[in-house]
């Protein structure tokens, strides 16, 4: 066991941890950032399987995600934008796949008018919304005790639009049944990304992608670090006091004047803390948990559906895989589909066969895209729920009500400790963006104090 002693620990090296380190460094404090897993990026993860370099988390960057933008520029990194020439196709109530184009799905006049009516009212509210502060809105008790199902079924009886209006926050985004989380927490995730217009606009929140990969943002700034990240270091135990902390990980112990916790909410019960967290903070913590999404990827020998003149751009929220896209990598001849399973059905098809669970996904895909889906080159799952050191995907939400009575304290730094996560952002909430800003945010709160 070895024992370094520094100006910050950082616990976690994923994007949040990783932009921390640099911006302490870069103030002229030293770093140490302690990584459970044998990689770099956390929920970032650009790997070569079975032949095909696949996105296994975050691959998306929007136009309003300036961090990022910011950031992939500042490393060097070139961006390339979805393929999205020709047709959507959106699968109705009855299973027939319709083609389209805009965002508008291809629905009655009438389930039209009701979508667009309640997107107006919806994005009214979220323009009220500052996405850093939800809990500051006058309404935001009375919209924090309403699920996000309830309070649609309130405005309308359209169940076609309903399902579809939920599903841009619901199974798309928190990856939660839409009756666990209120109405407060899907108006953040809208403010979170400028509007909720721009939630269900696919070619606004799902813009560019990285050529090589996301995850190389993470491994670029830890490269900037060097020695001082460590690799295959859980941190077991942070002791701490008004002036400083000990962190104890597998084979290395760190003092320092102050530590951030740069990992999921979720997974802060995993540290022991000495002393014990104060009260809010435990029972906060026990009002967040993670989402659950599968992520699929099919790569075919060539993107068939192009001939098709289709973009590869699909919803249902009808489907077993309610979107799906192209995400053909930048300059390769073979094409690849993702599509994505949430939620419950996710939980179901978890408990298939693992030939069972492909079958029953691909049949979904064919019915976007015809009978040549089922057969891809390479198929693979990404599976969060049961990465220790993530435990879901997307990102971490609140229960009902959990929003307004702790939100405010979520980045409260303990005594020493400083919080950073995508999953305590307000702007880029859940998004690789969020995590850029949360890690500024903790250490130009560590910098200040420290110059104070
Ligand atoms: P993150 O979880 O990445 O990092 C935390 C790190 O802490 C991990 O490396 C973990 O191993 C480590 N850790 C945990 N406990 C520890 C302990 N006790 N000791 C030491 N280390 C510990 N975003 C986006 O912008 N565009 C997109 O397209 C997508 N798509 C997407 C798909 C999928 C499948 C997933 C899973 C996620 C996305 N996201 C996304 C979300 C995005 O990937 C995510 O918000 C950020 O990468 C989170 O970065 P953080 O650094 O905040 O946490």
């Amino acid at each position: 066991m070895s024992e370094i002693t520094r100006d910050v620990v950082i616990i976690g090296a994923g994007a949040a941890g990783t932009t921390a380190a640099n911006e302490l460094r870069k103030a002229g404090l030293s770093v140490a950032v302690l990584e459970a897993r044998d990689r770099v990026g956390g929920r970032l993860w650009t790997d070569v399987i079975d032949g095909a370099m696949l996105e296994i988390g975050g691959q998306w960057v929007s136009p309003d995600q300036d961090a990022l933008i910011d950031t992939v520029a500042e490393l060097g990194l070139e961006t390339y934008s979805r393929y999205r020439e020709g047709d959507s196709v959106y699968v109705g109530p009855d299973g027939t796949a319709s083609r389209f184009t805009g965002e508008m799905f291809p629905v009655s006049a009438e389930t039209e008018r009701v979508i667009a009516e309640i997107t107006e009212r919806l994005d009214a509210m979220v323009a009220e919304i500052d996405p850093d502060r939800p809990w500051a809105h006058e309404n935001a008790a009375e919209w924090d005790s309403i699920s996000w199902d309830a309070w649609l079924r309130s405005q309308t009886d359209d169940d076609e639009a309903v399902r579809n209006l939920a599903f841009a926050t619901g199974s798309a985004m928190l990856t939660k049944p839409t009756h666990s989380f209120s109405l407060l927490q899907s108006l953040l995730m809208a403010a979170s990304a400028g509007s909720y217009s721009h939630l269900v606009d696919a070619d606004f929140i799902l813009d560019k992608r990285v050529v090589g990969g996301l995850q190389q943002v993470p491994l670029l700034l830890a490269e900037r670090l060097g020695d001082d990240v460590f690799l295959n270091q859980p941190v077991r135990t942070l002791e701490w006091s008004t002036t400083g902390v000990t962190a104890t990980a597998e084979g290395i112990t760190v003092r320092a004047r102050h530590a951030i916790l740069a990992l999921a909410p979720v997974l802060y019960n995993r540290i022991s803390f000495v002393p014990a967290l104060p009260r809010l903070q435990h029972q906060m913590h026990q009002h967040i948990s993670m989402g659950f999404v599968i992520k699929v990827h099919a790569v075919y020998d060539r993107p068939f559906w192009r001939e098709q003149g289709l973009s590869g751009t699909a919803f249902s929220p009808y489907e077993l895989s309610h979107e799906a896209y192209d995400n053909t990598n930048h300059g390769d001849e073979r094409g690849t589909l993702v599509g994505f399973v949430s939620d419950r059905t996710a939980d179901d098809l978890f408990r298939l066969s693992a030939e069972e669970r492909k079958e029953r996904i691909l049949e979904s895909l064919s019915h976007y895209y015809g009978p040549e889906a089922k057969n891809p080159v390479v198929y693979y799952e990404s599976d969060w729920g049961s990465e220790e050191w993530t435990r879901g995907a997307y990102a971490a939400s609140f229960d009902l009500g959990g929003l307004h009575r702790y939100g405010a304290d979520l980045r409260t730094p303990v005594g020493p400790i400083h919080f950073a996560c995508s999953d305590l952002a307000g702007a880029g909430y859940q998004h690789v963006d969020g995590a850029i800003r949360m890690g500024r945010f903790a250490a130009q709160n560590i910098i200040e104090e420290t110059r104070a």
